[in-house]
């Protein structure tokens, strides 16, 4: 017998002993001819698809959770790592790839998809492994008058973006995804299966904003469903700094967080070109009202005059076409497109994000657009808070940033070649306006977004050792006082660090 043996060897050994599961239906390794398909299938960001990207051993698509608990046995008693994914949209890659030279397999919830509404509850359960945009599509098929609160991007994987938080234009009237969930189902380091009862409120708090990927496999949550009217109204008015948009953006710092929880309007900032053919900002106020354009107009005349919004600027649709509205499909694109799991378009990008607690004075904002048009491709995403984000307490979950925080800000860049000079140029673009943005944005600590994931703010060393002061850098940022709370319960659940991953919450054990 050989000394050495393979760790995927001992691996899918290990994982055959399971006597119900043929592990050729749901195991990949790079033998297989539908490795590299399955692997690239819900990668995004290009970024972590290339020939040098740290491959898994394996892609562990599970059909049942008892492939879910032998796969984790397995890994454990190998001391291989796992990483997590439900629909891949991690802006690290952290889902799907690994920064060190550690073995590690990809565990892939894609067939765990199952949707189910509980009528007359107004409640869903929805499994990781679904989109938002499937969660939406089966809501809306259920009663026009349902919706569900979650992110803009239709592709999004509910596993992942429930458990970082999760927000996107109803945000101002019902809070975050991860504000509307009742119950979830995890499978714990010890191949547990948990529920809201068994798992206990602790980690119950945890896996609602703490962060995907530290705590366990969560494969399903129920949620509860809200209201929306049988008719909204969207609109997307946009404004070159020669017609006025830097006023315009500013008068919106006051008010856009003020705003009825109604009326939900992004700003995106963005260089284009102005009528003369030179390159100008453009500020484009994007939005979605909770009712009818008659409504809209008297709402945005009494509390936003100076924006001009006229009916002509307005479109009336249902919630669910609010949805392709704002995922930039064409006017009569079918809903199905949600149903079908359309494939957001690749790109290579980079993206870092801020809170603003302060309005930016208005005569430093020449300056902001300055730094955006030095940018190759930049995007500006601004999403207000206010509303129902002000009402709920910052301890309530790990989502922290709550009251006074007036919005959130995504610096995103994308570029389209695989030249390492243009993603060398981008991210020092993005590096650069990041640092000449500190004084104007949330401080000590500065704040982030976990779902906007960031390397550049720290990462773990090992496995062996991780150190809750050295993950204060990025976790503060991104839970504030929570992170503590987050670090004692991974104490707890999982103390020896078997889901670990570049930002992991560390295990902090109290001694007695
Ligand atoms: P992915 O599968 O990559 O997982 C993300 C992280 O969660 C990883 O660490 C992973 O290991 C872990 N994880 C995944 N599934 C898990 C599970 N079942 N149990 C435990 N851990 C799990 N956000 C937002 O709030 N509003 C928005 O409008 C948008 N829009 C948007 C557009 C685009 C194009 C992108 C690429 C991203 C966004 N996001 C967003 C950010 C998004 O919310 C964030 O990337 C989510 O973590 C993505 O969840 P996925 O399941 O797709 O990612």
């Amino acid at each position: 017998s050989s000394a050495i043996s393979d760790p995927t060897d001992n691996f899918l050994q290990c994982l055959s002993q399971d006597p119900n599961a043929t592990y050729s239906d749901f195991v990949f390794t790079p033998k297989d001819t539908e490795y590299s398909s399955v692997l690239e299938s819900t990668i995004i960001n290009l970024r972590f698809s290339t020939s040098t990207t740290p491959k898994p051993l394996a892609i562990i698509t599970p059909l049942t959770y008892s492939h879910i608990q032998s796969t984790i046995l397995c890994l454990k008693h190998f001391k291989i790592q796992i990483r997590i994914r439900s629909g891949g949209h991690d802006y690290a890659g952290l889902s799907y790839t690994s920064s060190d030279q550690s073995s590690f397999v990809v565990l892939d919830l894609k067939e765990l998809r199952s949707i189910t509404i509980e009528s007359g509850q107004n409640t869903a359960w929805v499994e990781s492994g679904a989109t938002v945009g499937e969660l939406y599509y089966w809501v809306s098929q259920e009663s026009q008058n349902l919706g569900f609160p979650a992110g803009i991007c239709p592709t999004v994987g509910v596993g992942g973006h429930i458990s970082g938080g999760g927000f996107g234009t109803m945000v101002r009237k019902y809070g975050l995804a991860a504000d509307n969930v009742i119950d979830a189902r995890i499978i714990d380091a010890n191949g547990r299966v948990l529920d809201r009862k068994s798992m206990g409120e602790d980690l119950f708090w945890a896996i609602r904003g703490g962060g995907g990927g530290s705590f366990g496999v969560v494969v399903a949550s129920k949620v509860n469903l809200v209201y929306v009217p049988e008719k909204v109204t969207v609109f997307s008015l946009s404004k070159t700094l020669e017609q006025g948009g830097s006023s315009l953006f500013n008068r919106w710092q006051y008010i856009g967080h003020k705003l009825s929880p109604d009326l939900f309007i992004r700003v995106i900032i963005q260089p284009t070109l102005n009528e003369t053919g030179n390159r100008t900002i453009q500020v484009i106020f994007n939005s979605l009202f909770l009712g009818n354009v008659d409504k809209l107009i008297e709402t945005v005349t009494d509390s936003f005059p100076e924006l001009g919004l006229q009916e002509k600027d307005c479109s009336e649709m249902s919630w669910i076409e609010s949805i392709l509205y704002f995922d930039n499909y064409p006017k009569g694109e079918s809903i199905d497109v949600l149903r079908d799991r359309k494939p957001e378009p690749k790109v290579y990008f980079n993206a870092k994000s801020d809170y603003v607690t302060e309005p930016i004075p208005e005569e430093k904002l020449e300056e902001i657009w300055k730094w955006c048009l030095e940018g190759d491709n930049p995007i500006l995403i601004l999403e207000p808070h206010g509303g129902k984000m002000d009402e709920i307490e910052e301890t309530r979950i790990p989502y922290p940033h709550r009251k006074g925080y007036l919005y959130n800000i995504q610096y995103f860049e994308k570029w389209e070649d695989e030249s390492s000079e243009s993603s060398e140029q981008c991210i020092s673009w993005m590096r650069k306006i990041y640092e000449n943005m500190t004084p104007y944005v949330a401080k000590n600590p500065r704040a982030a977004y976990v779902n906007y994931r960031d390397l550049d703010l720290g990462e773990n060393d090992n496995a062996d050792n991780t150190s809750y002061l050295n993950a204060m850098k990025w976790g503060k940022k991104y839970f504030g006082d929570n992170f503590r709370r987050l670090a004692m319960v991974k104490g707890v659940v999982d103390p020896d660090n078997f889901f670990f991953f570049e930002q992991s919450i560390p295990p902090l054990i109290m001694s007695e």
